[in-house]
């Protein structure tokens, strides 16, 4: 980024290679896109072969996909062998995060463990991606809101503890991995892959209900957080940062 110009632009990540854990939906795959627009050579990575050789394929000739399973060691390992140095890598990944929903004192502990897996996704991904980040690169993880402001109709009490112990986790690593600058998005609600379980009508009526009711009137779109990763990305001030992006959700 030259001195002058504090808004990404393609010689910001021209020529730079981004590592996308998450790839294959949601904001995972809108940060890719975006980060392929503006010139950089993205490799996408998510758990689905199929669905992720679908993703790459709406992304622009500088994206390519590796299958990964980021709760894998081996398989993380893999991804890091195959990419070698990197630039920036971005952890988006969560699965099934919707059906881990569970009163706490009936949370069985296959529930309660699977809550904890971005954060594990997270640990991964960031120990093997490290050493091979380049001078001048970043580590982007995904919290949530939730991890400050928990629903008040509950039921996500162990999902919750997982995006605080990224956030933490980041903050963490921005001091302990500097110059590597470590920054964590905090969603709000996104309308994306994570709400696939809902029927038509229910989501429909999650984008009305909900969606109008925050101070943006609509629920996040995927694009709309893809410019704050790319943010966190190029921006060579900001690190160690937890950026709520939630369309006004923490007011409400
Ligand atoms: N959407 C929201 O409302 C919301 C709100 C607050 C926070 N967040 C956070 O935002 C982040 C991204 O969510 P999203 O909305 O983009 O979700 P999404 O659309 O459901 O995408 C999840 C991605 O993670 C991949 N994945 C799942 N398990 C994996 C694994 N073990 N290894 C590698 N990839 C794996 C999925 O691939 P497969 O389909 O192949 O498994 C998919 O590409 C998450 O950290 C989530 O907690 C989301």
């Amino acid at each position: 980024m030259s001195e002058s110009n504090h808004l990404p632009s393609s010689a910001d990540l021209a020529g730079k290679t981004v590592v996308v854990i998450g790839a294959s939906s949601g904001q995972g795959l809108a940060v890719s896109r975006a980060a392929s627009e503006i010139g950089a050579t993205v490799v996408m990575a998510s758990r689905t072969a199929s669905k992720l050789e679908a993703a790459v394929k709406t992304v622009g000739s500088g994206a390519r996909g590796v299958a990964t399973n980021m709760l894998d060691p081996t398989s993380i390992t893999a991804l890091f062998d195959d990419v070698g140095e990197l630039d920036h890598l971005v952890v988006t990944a969560v699965a099934d995060e919707v059906k881990n929903r569970s009163r706490f004192v009936d949370m069985t502990d296959e529930i309660a463990t699977r809550s904890l897996d971005k954060f594990w996704g997270s640990f991964f991904a960031s120990r093997a991606a490290a050493p091979r980040i380049r001078p001048g690169g970043s580590i982007t993880l995904t919290s949530s809101i939730a991890a400050f402001d928990p629903p008040a109709d509950g039921g996500f009490a162990m999902m919750n503890a997982a995006s605080a112990a990224v956030a933490t986790l980041g903050r963490s690593l921005a001091a302990e991995l500097k110059p590597i600058r470590v920054n964590v998005i905090a969603p709000g609600v996104v309308d994306s892959g994570v709400w696939d379980s809902m029927s038509d009508t229910e989501r429909d009526g999650f984008r009305s209900g909900y969606g109008s009711s925050l101070p943006v009137g609509h629920l996040g779109r995927p694009e709309e957080l893809a410019a704050a990763f790319l943010y966190m990305m190029t921006n060579t001030y900001t690190t160690g940062s937890v950026l709520p992006v939630d369309g006004g959700a923490l007011l409400t």
